[in-house]
């Protein structure tokens, strides 16, 4: 499977120019699952709540979920990406798995980053695990990373690729998914962005270096620090499915939930 992470750099607020600029960076790319960056097409730093709310869109009836469905039906592929959500009075930070029928999954990102709380609500829905082409396809969102178990219960669930849209600001996370990787046996598609955006007195500078890692922590492909370019790599996601670590050891039937309560408790 020809799986992809697409680095671009949004423009904040230009959802038609960003929109635009990532389908003519995906055409002609030969690839059966591209992912895009968190929020790609409205920017990050939001400086209002009513900016947010002028900028997200009802998914799939907006603007982003229509252009992208028509690119996935046009190319026969499937896409994943970061797009601002509103969604029953309330405004999410969520991707979208894409493919020629239209919208198939959706995720509201759960673990939020910073100043992400003033503006977005916390998706209630959890982890979700989707079907492309018969691979088993997890959502989740740039900082559900540093919460290990946002990735072990998408693995748990069946996941064999992991696709991971991002806006990453901190230094840590592109080593960080090598061992999501490596406890889960999964490979991940981190898509990160890249350049800088100063909104009022902000300014965040995001670190691109996107990447593919495979199920040993396998660095497959990454990206440059601050090149706009498209990554793809051919795996074979069925090597997710062989969770021995030793000829002993199996990563999920030797674990022992029974001591793990606290996993599950505040
Ligand atoms: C992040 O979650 N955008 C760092």
């Amino acid at each position: 499977m020809r799986v992809g992470f697409v680095q671009m750099e949004p423009r904040f607020g230009d959802v038609e120019g960003n929109i635009r600029r990532a389908l003519t960076i995906m055409e002609g790319k030969e690839a059966e699952l591209l992912v895009l960056p968190e929020l790609f097409n409205t920017g990050y730093l939001f400086t209002s709540k009513g900016e947010l709310e002028g900028l997200a869109e009802e998914i799939p009836q907006g603007r982003t979920s229509q252009a992208l469905a028509e690119f996935c039906q046009r190319r026969g592929t499937f896409v994943v990406a970061g797009l601002a959500e509103r969604y029953e009075g309330g405004l999410f930070n969520s991707a979208i798995l894409v493919g020629p029928p239209g919208v198939e999954g959706i995720y509201r990102k759960v673990h939020l980053f910073a100043k992400e709380k003033r503006w977005f609500t916390s998706g209630g829905e959890g982890f979700s695990v989707y079907d492309v082409r018969g691979i088993k396809v997890g959502l989740m969102i740039c900082f559900d990373w540093i919460f290990p178990e946002a990735a072990r219960i998408l693995a748990l669930k069946g996941a064999e690729i992991i696709c991971q849209p991002a806006n990453l600001v901190l230094p840590w996370c592109q080593r960080a998914m090598i061992t999501r990787a490596i406890e889960n046996r999964v490979f991940i598609v981190t898509a990160n962005r890249i350049g800088r955006e100063k909104r009022g007195e902000r300014e965040l500078k995001f670190t691109g270096e996107s990447q593919i890692t495979g199920p040993g922590g396998e660095l497959l492909l990454q990206a440059s620090l601050e090149e706009e370019e498209v990554g793809i790599v051919d795996l074979d996601p069925s090597m997710a499915k062989d969770k021995a670590v030793t000829q002993e050891n199996d990563l999920f039937s030797d674990r022992r939930p029974d001591l793990y309560y606290q996993l599950v408790s505040r």
